[in-house]
């Protein structure tokens, strides 16, 4: 198994800040040594020591790490070709295909961004980043490689720039943990991840170095993805059509294995499926009847640390990422483990045993001797920051989000409002707010905010067939404020606490459950004022408009994800 490889800075254009050059490219990539090799899209990152050598793999991205509060920017160039690798998908939403189409039928329809010859556009999202919306990589500041711009395209640094790049600043203000960068194209990011668009992004305290967590090699990133192939090796994307066999593939390989000493590994685990939630479980040697399976030891969510917690298993959604410590210390040479998916189906809960399905995952196999003794922390006295519970305010603004399934087409809104309809939610900077995402359908979505952090607060289930059908009747109704179902008049039970894992957690993506209400309390809403390594404009003023979505990627294109606004309180 392959781990991509860290793009290296270049210190000397940006005074105080990090520099990278990022180019997305059309590559080739063999996902597995019995596959033929496949046309792909990957980042490359320039290598400021040799111009002729990039940092990357042709699939998915090189990793960006960086130092706490230490800035960074980005050229993001974009060199793909102008037919989409999935032109076919692209060919359907200009004929109004119902069936595939992730830029929205209609009534919904908006105009792609772009004109009738322009097929692939792209722009580059720093998924949990605390970052100024100009430089946040929201769906209408798409580029494509010919140069044409989406309606909100907008660049730092004009001057430095040609038309099919753009520059873009970030604070890594936020806590030590595991972000990742994947493209965000207008209708067009689940299409464009699935082609490769995807890398890691560290954010490294220092001042960790302390907590004696395994280093080096001995910590290894995992980005788990789904794939579709055809007989020859080519990606074969499918995840409309449900037809193939689904395929795991972690760091851009196909069942990998990864060789391990008998000591302990830190595993950050990144699920950057399209649509696929993973419950994963480590399964002991097969031969070993008595053994149990291999525990994980939870230390830390999206937004970074978080109080111990061994599971034996967990379910990951899409964009969320689980930071583990798994402890092979002891195990005899030669002992295989799999990481499992155990019953996640690729629609989350579906119905097992109807839809693709994926069991075995990857392997660890213990075939490394010792190299040296495993001086790190036993996960139990890890001593992390502890993280404290956000209490709402009794006063604090709550903001509904129902998740509105159309009843002729596929299409999801927010509130039955599609996308392209300009924000209609403002929220005071400085103020945090409870969201609660209302869930009627049978499917558990991801649900993605940009920008803050946010605790789960708790969940209560609904009678989601009256709810739905009463919305339903008020937006064909006219949506008269007066006859907006009260959500109250349709609990079925109490709020129920988060899950262990996901309790006094700092999360950027939450599981919204089906026929469930769950609520998020936000961090304050105050997005970074201040420029980015001097450069000017790279601060907020506010308004300031961001989004929030749904990250099935296709629901996110099709059209579950709204705008809002920060706005100044005072003005
Ligand atoms: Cu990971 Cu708006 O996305």
């Amino acid at each position: 198994m392959p781990t991509p490889e860290t793009a290296v800075p270049d210190t000397s254009t940006y005074p105080g800040a990090d520099y990278y050059e990022v180019t997305m490219r059309p590559g080739t990539w063999q996902f597995h040594r019995d596959l033929g090799p496949a046309d792909v899209w990957g980042y490359w990152a320039k290598n400021p020591h040799d111009r002729h050598e990039p940092i990357g793999m042709g699939y998915l991205g090189p990793t960006i790490s960086v130092i706490k509060d230490q800035p960074t920017v980005v050229k993001y160039r974009n060199k793909l070709p102008t037919t989409h690798l999935f032109q076919f998908v692209i060919d359907k939403i200009r004929s109004g295909d119902p069936q595939l189409a992730p830029i929205a039928p209609p009534p919904y329809e908006s105009e792609p961004p772009f004109p009738e010859n322009v097929n692939v556009w792209n722009v580059v999202h720093q998924h949990g980043g605390f970052t100024p919306p100009q430089s946040d990589g929201m769906p209408l500041h798409s580029f494509s490689p010919d140069g044409v711009h989406a309606e909100s395209y907008t660049t730092l640094e004009p001057d430095r720039v040609e038309r099919n790049e753009a520059i873009c600043a970030y604070t890594n203000h936020e806590r030590s943990s595991m972000l990742w960068y994947h493209d965000h194209g207008m209708g067009m990011t689940s299409v464009n991840v699935y082609a490769g668009l995807a890398g890691l992004y560290l954010i490294r305290d220092p001042a960790d170095e302390r907590l004696g967590l395994p280093q080096g090699e001995f910590e290894v990133p995992l980005i788990l993805q789904d794939r579709t192939f055809h007989p020859d090796g080519k990606l074969a994307y499918t995840m409309t059509q449900q037809e193939g066999e689904d395929t795991p593939v972690v760091n851009g390989k196909a069942y990998p294995f990864l060789a391990v000493e008998p000591r302990r590994y830190r595993l950050r685990i990144l699920n950057a499926s399209n649509e696929r939630f993973w419950r994963l479980r480590i399964d002991p040697p097969r031969d070993v009847v008595l053994q149990p399976n291999l525990p994980f030891w939870l230390i830390g969510t999206d937004g970074g640390f978080r109080a111990p917690l061994q599971m034996l298993n967990f379910l990951i959604g899409p964009a969320e990422r689980y930071d583990l410590i798994v402890d092979f210390s002891g195990m005899p040479m030669g002992s295989k483990f799999t990481l499992t998916n155990y019953h996640a189906p690729v629609h989350y809960p579906g119905v097992p045993g109807q839809g693709p399905e994926i069991s075995e995952v990857m392997q660890f196999q213990v075939t490394k001797p010792l190299s040296g003794a495993d001086r790190t922390t036993p996960p139990k006295q890890l001593k992390l920051p502890v993280v404290a519970p956000n209490e709402p305010e009794p006063d604090i603004h709550r903001r509904e989000w129902v998740v509105y399934q159309h009843k002729l087409f596929s299409t999801m809104t927010f509130n039955a409002v599609p996308f392209m309809e300009p924000s209609q939610d403002f929220i005071k900077a400085g103020e945090k707010e409870i969201w609660e995402y209302v869930n009627p359908n049978h499917d558990a979505h991801p649900m993605h905010v940009h920008l803050v952090n946010f605790q789960v607060l708790n969940r209560q289930p609904i009678d989601a067939a009256a709810y739905q059908a009463d919305y339903e009747k008020w937006i064909d109704g006219g949506r008269k404020a007066s006859d907006k179902p009260v959500l109250a008049n349709y609990f079925t039970g109490p709020p129920i606490p988060p899950d262990p894992d996901e309790a006094l957690s700092y999360k950027d993506t939450f599981k919204s459950y089906p026929e469930t209400v769950t609520r998020i309390v936000t961090d304050p809403w105050s997005p970074p004022m201040e420029p980015i390594a001097g450069i000017a404009n790279s601060g907020t003023e506010l308004p300031a408009t961001y989004v929030h979505h749904c990250h099935l990627l296709e629901h996110e294109d099709d059209d579950l994800m709204r705008p809002f606004t920060i706005v100044d309180p005072d003005a």
